[in-house]
Parts: structure tokens; C-alpha cells; sequence
């Protein structure tokens, strides 16, 4: 089957975050939306058939999750990472970050220290803060224009203490998929300090050749009951409205009190859609993922290409994720006058860098998931306004 990623879908008025908050966000309707972690693309046509088959049921009481989709997600981890998990290690959540937040809940402790590594997702940070856990921070190393660990600086932190680590692999928004020497050197490393290791794993099937997503889990099975992954179809296959995702956890007594935590706070169930989606995502997906990797690697590759020849911005290439992390700091812009300068001489709408933690200052997140006309319209603002600025 053909699949093309070139037609433009109208979103405007479906209530759509990235499209219909943008006047609210930058100020004007003619901003181009290029934020949030969506993509403009139509879900693969087996998932709107499963979708619409199920709408026209007409009946939407509760409904449940069953053996057979267990396996259709645990087919879906073998398939894609060569992962062998066991239908018992699976729990349901509505989210990611939904997931994070009862972890947290479940695992530790008022003022208890919580790791992550920075520039990160922004929620991670309100992740540890609401409940009134410790922030520490391992930030990331710009080395050689790429993102790297300082692993002394990891170790250090861990000396002080730290119970958990939220791990983001692959890294947003820096697109870093991190090797298995990487997650060998963390994983040992929260092994010796004995920290319990979250691991978001929701970029893990957009991972771009060469590079190749290894679930932390499989690192050390000696670690395995220390880790709690959370992965989702929604970053995937653009199904983030419909809010389903999975958690595995192998060790018996962590399984059971997130799966209280998950009771108590009434988030133990998929909505009958979210389901729908899932099961036709992990069961009918595959060709439609190798296509659109195909799309976003051209896309990605466009943006590299052109900003190849204005040194004054940084584009880096990710290796996962279809979020591109530029650097503006060349432009010598206080972060406001860069937000400013995007929003209101490019018009494009991106993610302020700084919304990433203090790193991120001088830096914009770029999300390329759209035609690739809609892209090079896109750079194409950025470029004209850059050299309007410099006339
Ligand atoms: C690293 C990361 N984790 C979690 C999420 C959100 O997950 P969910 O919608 O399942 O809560 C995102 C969305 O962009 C993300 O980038």
C-alpha cells in the first residue's frame, strides 16, 4: 500500500491544540504551529477504519482491557525491540505522564530526590515538584555539537541520595537515542546507588537509521525489577487525543502498588476508543511506521540542509523523535527577544527552549511532523526573517 504524507489536513476548529490555541499562544492567526508533540499527518487508514467501525456501534459503555490486547502489545515490543515481556508485567494508564506522576506517588517520598537530565520534557519537572519531591539535575553535555552525559556529574548526583531517575529515551527535546554503552553506564550506576528508574520510553518507535532504541530493561536483568518502562501507540501513530498507554513493570511488588496507586486515583482503565486505536495501531501499523519514518528522515533532512548555510542558527539532527533542537544563541538574544523575533517576524510558532529548563535559553524545539511543504514553508520564514534582521 501507498501512503502519502503530503495532503494537508485541515485541523483548524477541531479543537486541536497545536492549531487552534496558536492566536492564544503567539498572539496571531497567521503564526505557523510547528509546537507540540503531534503530528498533522491522518492516522494509518486501519486504525480510522477500526475507529470508525467502533463509532458506528452506537453503544460506548465501559469496556476492558483483555488478554488479546496484551498480546497484541506484547507481539508489537518483540516486533519492534525484540523485547520479551510477559502479558502479567503490563498495566494500563491514559498517559505517560499520567503513569510518571503515580510512580512518583507510589515510590517515594516527601522530599525525597528525583533525577532527570536536562534540557528535558517539561512535565517532568512538575512531575517531581507537585508532589513536593527534591529536583536534581544531571544536565546534558553539548560536546562536539552533540548532546552527551557527563557521567561523573550523574554519579556525583546520585551520591547525594537520589530514589529515582526519570530516564527520557529517546531525549526530548534534544533527539539523542542513547547507546547501549549510555544506558549500560546509567543503569549500573543507579544499580550501585540503588536508585529506581523510570524510563519514558514514549519516542522509542521513531527512531531514525542508524540509531536503534534499546529498552532500558533489557540492559542488566539483574536491574529489570528496577526499572518501570512507560510506552504508548500515541507519539507513534498520532494518537494522542485518544490517550492510551502501557506500563511495564516485571517486579511483583512494584507491579502491585502502582496498580493500587492507578485504583485509587481512578486511572486504571482505557476509554473504549483509546482501545480501538491500540490494538489496530500494534496490529496494522507496521508498513504505515516504515513510511512515515521515511517522511520524517526526508523532512529532518531538509532542515539540516538549509540551515547548513546560516551559521547563526544550529540545527540539531535528531536521532529519534520528530523534534528538531535548534540553537539561536548566535543571534545574541535575550530569550524573550527571541521569542519575540520567531513569533513575531517568522511567524512561526515553535517550543520555547527555556520551557526545557535554564539549558534551553537561546534554544527553540521544532516540530517537523507535517507535509513537507508545511516544513519548508516553515524554515523559509525563519531564513527570510533572519536575513531581514541582518539587512
Ligand atoms: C518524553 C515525553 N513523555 C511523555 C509525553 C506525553 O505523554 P502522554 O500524552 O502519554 O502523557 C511526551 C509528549 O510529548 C513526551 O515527549
Amino acid at each position: 500500500m501507498n501512503y502519502s504524507f503530503e495532503n494537508t489536513v485541515e485541523r483548524r476548529n477541531t479543537r486541536a491544540a497545536k492549531w487552534d490555541l496558536v492566536k492564544t499562544l503567539y498572539g496571531a492567526e497567521d503564526v505557523l504551529p510547528m509546537w507540540v508533540a503531534d503530528m498533522d499527518f491522518e492516522v494509518p487508514p486501519a486504525v480510522k477504519q477500526a475507529l470508525i467501525k467502533r463509532a458506528e456501534h452506537g453503544v460506548f459503555g465501559y469496556t476492558f482491557t483483555d488478554p488479546d490486547l496484551d498480546q497484541t502489545v506484547i507481539d508489537w515490543l518483540a516486533y519492534k525491540h525484540g523485547w520479551q515481556v510477559k502479558k502479567q508485567h503490563l498495566l494500563y494508564s491514559p498517559g505517560v505522564i499520567t503513569s510518571l506522576h503515580m510512580a512518583i506517588q507510589t515510590f517515594t517520598n516527601e522530599k525525597d530526590k528525583v533525577l532527570i537530565q536536562t534540557p528535558v520534557y517539561p512535565p517532568f519537572y512538575n512531575i517531581i515538584q507537585s508532589h513536593n519531591r527534591t529536583l536534581v539535575t544531571n544536565k546534558l553535555s553539548l560536546i562536539d555539537q552533540r548532546y552527551q552525559i557527563d557521567f561523573d556529574d550523574f554519579e556525583q548526583q546520585l551520591q547525594q541520595g537520589v530514589k529515582a531517575f526519570i530516564l527520557c529515551n529517546p531525549h526530548n527535546p534534544v533527539g539523542r537515542v542513547w547507546t547501549r554503552e549510555e544506558l549500560e553506564k546509567m543503569i549500573e550506576l543507579c544499580k550501585q546507588y540503588n536508585v529506581l528508574v523510570l524510563s519514558d520510553e514514549i519516542h522509542a518507535d521513531l527512531v531514525l537509521q542508524p540509531h536503534h532504541h534499546i529498552p532500558a530493561a533489557t540492559i542488566d536483568e539483574e536491574m529489570q525489577d528496577h526499572i518501570i518502562t512507560c510506552m504508548s501507540p500515541t507519539k507513534t501513530f498520532n494518537l494522542a487525543g485518544l490517550q492510551a498507554s502501557f506500563v511495564v513493570v516485571s517486579d511483583k511488588q512494584k507491579r502491585t502498588a502502582l496498580e493500587n496507586m492507578f485504583n485509587i486515583q481512578g486511572v486504571n482503565h482505557l476509554n473504549t476508543m483509546g482501545i480501538t486505536a491500540l490494538d489496530a495501531a500494534y496490529s496494522d501499523g507496521k508498513e504505515w511506521l516504515e513510511a512515515l519514518m521515511i517522511q520524517l528522515q526526508k523532512n529532518i533532512n531538509y532542515v539540516q540542509e538549509a540551515f547548513q548555510d546560516h551559521p547563526e542558527v544550529t540545527a540539531f539532527r535528531p536521532e529519534g523523535t520528530y523534534l528538531i533542537w535548534l540553537d539561536f544563541r548566535k543571534l545574541d538574544l535575550t530569550q524573550d527577544q527571541l521569542k519575540e523575533f520567531l513569533q513575531k517576524e517568522a511567524k512561526v510558532g515553535l517550543n520555547d527552549g527555556a520551557s526545557f529548563g535554564e539549558e534551553g535559553t537561546g534554544f527553540m524545539r521544532m516540530n517537523i511532523a507535517c507535509p513537507l511543504s508545511v516544513v519548508q514553508e516553515g524554515v523559509s520564514r525563519i531564513l527570510q526573517a533572519l536575513t531581514s534582521r541582518q539587512n
